[in-house]
């Protein structure tokens, strides 16, 4: 049985929208559930897969996982060994159970972690995961199954710089080091508005975690932590793909729950194209104030610049803006291949092996594309899109309720992923959109 979406375009988006718990932190809070004696608590809780892939391995290794309306509750007080055919089970599902190594080596002294998902838009190795994992005293055999994890000992604190900030990496040496013995000093550490919360989860659960100037966290290990309470921030990147919505649509979108500090590098670039915001205590509101778009120039980075996740989608705003605009992604290599589906719409984006802002990047003369000119603005015409990943998924979505006619969107399972009930918010909306099951 397979789902596809038709969307029939030209119509703009009013009206509000309750943006959900922030899809890459909720997972990790869970994981972080697993190094607690007690009970934790988080509410906040999108229903998207990787929530149901991180209950599913808690469960297999003893955590009890129940699910109420008020969010769910988690009680490790009970870790115990899992079959490792079960946990294949779960292989190619997500990339959060890596992130399990850590905790799973404090409370059993060994670890199986599955082969790993998680969207196509580059290479996306866990090299550094592994690197420190080993610095932390960690033995790793990589099988054809997955990766067996043993510590002899009790890992112990140490010194990490990582080579690339990278989130995934950070929070594997947050969540190994609360527990390990000593000192650990992470310096080239990530700093995204998640990690920052997930570091609040862990000081709740009694960690001593400090974040210092220069991307620096020093962590002291403590001998035991307990359970928390905690709400999961807002998804920024979901906030900023029904801005983008707003703005390509001509529309007016409220979006209930948005914070703006977590935002900021998304709402400069957004006011910069022409897009009007408003904050308030309840959320922030997006809309186009008419007029022409402006084309700007565009480049990707860690936290607190502009993230990568918003990029997909407000390159399709920028198929609307008058002139050229440059968009440079330095995150990941293969986050443009989007464009082409774009391009048959009726946009006009050349891309790129070269890093057009100027500033060189690493993937300065690779033979990945990862630089885009966008000329605009274009009419966008419906057309048949097949969802390449979660964020392409939801930029063709825009482009597709932007464009004059009709669009099918194949592979929509892609942005289940990580837009809860997006079908529903479409609606009150006043999207024209029907899912088809065929
Ligand atoms: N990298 C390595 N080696 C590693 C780890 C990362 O070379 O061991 C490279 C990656 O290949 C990439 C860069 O470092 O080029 C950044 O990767 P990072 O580890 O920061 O990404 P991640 O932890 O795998 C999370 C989010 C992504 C988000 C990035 C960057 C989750 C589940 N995923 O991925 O979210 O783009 O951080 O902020 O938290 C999305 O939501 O659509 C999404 C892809």
């Amino acid at each position: 049985m397979t789902q596809r979406l038709m969307v029939h375009g030209g119509n703009p988006l009013e009206g509000e929208v309750r943006v959900s718990g922030a899809k890459n932190l909720v997972p990790k809070a869970m994981v972080a559930a697993l190094l607690g004696q007690g009970v934790s608590h988080l509410t906040n809780i999108p229903d998207i897969r990787d929530i149901h892939v991180v209950s599913g391995l808690l469960r297999l290794h003893g955590v009890t996982v129940h699910q109420d309306d008020s969010g769910l509750i988690l009680d490790a007080s009970h870790v115990r060994n899992a079959n490792v055919e079960d946990i294949v089970g779960h292989a190619g599902s997500s990339r959060i159970p890596i992130l399990f190594s850590g905790p799973l080596l404090h409370r059993l002294g060994h670890a199986f972690i599955p082969g790993l998902g998680g969207c196509d838009i580059g290479g996306r190795p866990v090299d550094f995961h592994f690197e420190v994992l080993s610095q932390f005293g960690a033995t790793i055999e990589n099988h054809p199954q997955g990766t067996y994890l043993v510590a002899p000992q009790r890992l112990r604190g140490t010194k990490i710089e990582l080579p690339y900030p990278s989130v995934g990496a950070t929070e594997q040496v947050l969540l190994t080091a609360v527990l390990a013995e000593g000192v650990t000093e992470l310096r080239n550490a990530a700093a995204e508005p998640e990690i920052v919360d997930l570091i609040c989860v862990l000081q709740k659960m009694g960690a001593i975690i400090t974040m210092g100037a220069d991307r620096t966290i020093l962590i002291t290990g403590v001998d035991e932590l307990n359970g928390y309470n905690h709400r999961a921030l807002p998804d920024r990147l979901e906030a900023a793909s029904w801005a983008c919505a707003a703005l390509a649509t001509k529309g007016d979108i409220y979006v209930k729950g948005a914070e703006q500090w977590p935002m900021m590098a998304f709402l400069d670039a957004f006011r910069k194209v022409g897009g009007a915001f408003e904050v308030d205590d309840e959320g922030i509101r997006f809309w186009h104030p008419g007029g022409e778009l402006k084309a700007i120039v565009l480049e990707t980075d860690v936290h607190p610049g502009f993230q990568t996740d918003w990029q997909q989608p407000l390159l399709v705003v920028l198929t609307q803006a008058a002139g050229l605009s440059i968009v440079h992604e330095t995150v990941y290599e293969s986050r443009l291949g989007f464009t082409g589906e774009l391009n048959q719409m009726g946009a006009h984006i050349q891309p790129y092996n070269e890093c057009l802002t100027g500033s060189p990047c690493r993937f300065e003369r690779t033979n990945h594309t990862h630089s885009a000119v966008v000329s605009g603005p274009s009419k966008l015409i419906g057309g048949e899109l097949h969802v390449p990943d979660l964020r392409g998924g939801f930029a063709y979505l825009i482009a597709a309720l932007a464009a004059e006619g009709t669009s099918t969107l194949h592979g929509i399972d892609l942005i289940d992923r990580g837009y809860e009930n997006f079908m529903e918010k479409l609606r009150d909306l006043g999207a024209d959109a029907e899912m088809i099951t065929d």
